[in-house]
């Protein structure tokens, strides 16, 4: 089917309690890996390019990869920009297709994250699509981080309120503990910030970044409050690079790229499909179709034939 923007798809994931896996994809396989299991899972899923795929791929490849991967499926796929730091990005990939948008101005002081977000916020919605925006900050474990940093990065449940309200963003990402690019899951959330983030900010659904480090029983508390997209990265990475030197080891001589890819596809697709029934999305998708799940609709409504 024809991709899907995130909105409807995050809104019956906050009623119904669940969590859409967003899972990154840098080139072929992995796209194939991701798609090919919320098939079989019958799960909505949010596949998404960060900066750094699309500096590797090219923005209008790695935008047909994904189209093209959806295209044969049977479930809600939706193509998402994963931390667009800049205006002009974000308009690139509206202009490719993309049909979920994040402007990630967490390193900015808040005025500007406010103003940043509301304008990527109004062009995007011209044209149908949603915004994902960022308050407080996830921040990367290279940065060799303490627990005290990750606390003073934070978000702040009352600033959350007046950024949510200020910017009109569609999706909330908040910094709850959790670490970009961990390779072990060893981080807790801290969802008594998370249940004062939600009792300020009600309608908006939550993302979690940085979900690789965090304690699997946490991932699951936090959707309870609010959490509809989880973001999935560094363990599909690992799954991917541990699968391809294994097969390299067992397979000295071999010079067919396919025979050894293979199997990191098949590992990164097992990952994801762990992580979505994990995140309760599995099912989903149901005979009778997913929860109206809206298509893109790319002519906004800017008035009569006559203006
Ligand atoms: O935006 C992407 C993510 O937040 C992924 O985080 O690499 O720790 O899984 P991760
Ligand atoms: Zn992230």
């Amino acid at each position: 089917m024809p991709l899907v923007t995130s909105q409807a798809i995050l809104k019956a994931a906050v009623e119904g309690r669940f969590a859409v896996g967003a899972f990154n994809a840098n080139n072929m396989e992995q796209v194939q890996a991701i798609v090919d299991a919320a098939v079989e899972e019958r799960a909505p899923v949010i596949l998404q390019v960060s900066q750094g795929a699309i500096l590797y791929a090219g923005l209008e490849f790695a935008a047909a990869m994904v189209k093209s991967a959806a295209a044969e499926a049977n479930v809600p796929v939706v193509l998402h920009l994963d931390h667009g730091t800049d205006f002009e990005q974000n308009v690139r990939c509206l202009r490719a297709g993309f049909t979920s948008l994040m402007f990630d101005g967490s390193k900015l002081p808040f005025e500007e994250n406010v103003a940043i977000t509301s304008q990527v916020v109004d062009f995007a919605h011209m044209c149908g699509i949603p915004v994902e925006a960022e308050l407080g900050r996830v921040l990367q474990s290279t940065d060799s981080v303490s627990e005290e940093d990750v606390r003073n990065a934070m978000t702040n449940p009352d600033q959350a309120l007046e950024f949510v309200q200020r910017t009109g963003c569609d999706s909330l990402a908040v910094a709850i503990g959790s670490v970009h690019a961990m390779q072990a899951a060893a981080a807790e959330l801290d969802i008594e910030r998370l249940k004062a983030i939600r009792a300020k900010v009600a309608d908006v659904p939550f993302v979690l970044h940085g979900s690789s480090g965090v304690k699997e029983e946490s991932e699951v508390e936090a959707i309870q409050y609010g959490v509809a997209k989880i973001n999935v990265a560094t363990m599909l990475n690992v799954a991917f690079t541990e699968a391809l030197r294994k097969a390299i080891a067992d397979q000295p001589t071999q010079v067919d790229p396919r025979k050894l890819l293979v199997h990191s596809r098949d590992a990164v697709k097992e990952v994801v499909r762990h992580k979505i029934r994990l995140f309760g999305s599995s099912g989903q998708v149901t005979a009778s179709g997913f929860v109206s799940p809206k298509t893109v609709h790319r002519t906004a409504n800017l008035g009569g034939a006559e203006e």
